[in-house]
């Protein structure tokens, strides 16, 4: 028999977690009926709605994963899987009014889905400080840089996001070079087969490119291989090693320049060395 005290800390814990779990489907259909607002019929918007939907909720399950492994907390597993089911809220208003995925032809989408959380109340049932930590991974999920005056909390889950991310976009990229058949994936860029030097250079330097100087399909996908720097989490690490992800993504690649089997040698070394260690 359990002595009351604990009695009644077993009801509060069930309590919470039977809340989240109410929260967490409600929010689920929420950005469901969202997303589907956006169909029109017309069959690239229908495709392109449903490749950002199904992306947003494979990123939560891989942002679940990684808080398990890496030992989050249960307020920041949960504060991690708010950020990762709104982070790419306007994926869907982008693509409707601008038929692109490409930032720099339509918004900023971190910044924009930033702004949709905000105006639709999506984070009233938080204490502020823990909303201020949602909305910080959702505005920055996208940039280059993680901004450097972000509180520890703020940092935390942002940079899980990131990798959550990333860990869902890769397969569907590598999809589209087995299967080339949906130009937004890529931003619609041509697929010239041509690298730009600034790409290489960039890349070379263990940098990300920056995306002004995509000219081809070739310098966005080959971009890619930055995210093996970009990582943070020793399991996200250990995953695209497990994955295969580079090394796939460099066999799909055309065989010249021979720079990128160069970068994959350098991001594969990195990965080993930074998989063996944690944020
Ligand atoms: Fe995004």
């Amino acid at each position: 028999m359990r002595k009351p005290r604990f009695r009644k800390l077993h009801y509060v814990f069930c309590a919470i977690i039977f809340y989240s779990v109410m929260k967490t489907t409600e929010l689920k259909a929420f950005f469901s009926e969202y997303a589907g607002s956006f169909e029109t019929g017309d069959a690239d918007v229908s495709r392109n709605v449903a490749l950002k939907h199904d992306h947003t909720l494979r990123v939560a399950e891989e942002a679940a994963r990684l808080a398990a492994a890496e030992g989050f907390s249960g307020r920041e597993s949960r504060l991690l899987a708010r950020a990762a089911l709104f982070h790419d809220l306007s994926r869907f208003e982008q693509y409707s009014r601008f038929r692109t995925f490409c930032d720099a032809e339509s918004f900023d989408h971190g910044e924009r889905s930033y702004e949709l959380v905000r105006e639709k109340e999506l984070l009233a049932d938080l204490p502020e400080e823990e909303q201020k930590t949602v909305l910080a991974a959702v505005r920055f999920h996208n940039r280059r840089e993680v901004p450097a005056d972000l509180s520890c909390a703020e940092r935390k889950i942002l940079l899980a996001v990131r990798d959550a991310d990333k860990l869902d976009i890769m397969p569907i990229l590598l999809a589209h070079l087995r299967e080339p058949g949906n130009a937004a994936i890529v931003y619609g860029l041509p697929e010239t087969g041509i690298l730009s030097p600034e790409v290489g250079r960039a890349l070379l330097a263990g940098k990300s490119p920056d995306n002004r100087d995509f000219k081809s399909s070739l310098d966005f996908l080959a971009a890619k291989f930055s995210w093996g720097f970009d990582l943070n989490y020793g399991w996200t690490c250990r995953e695209f090693l497990d994955r295969d992800y580079m090394g796939r993504l460099r066999a799909l690649l055309p065989e010249k320049p021979e720079i990128l089997d160069d970068v994959l040698h350098r991001v594969l070394s990195y990965l080993k060395k930074k998989g063996e260690r944690s944020c």
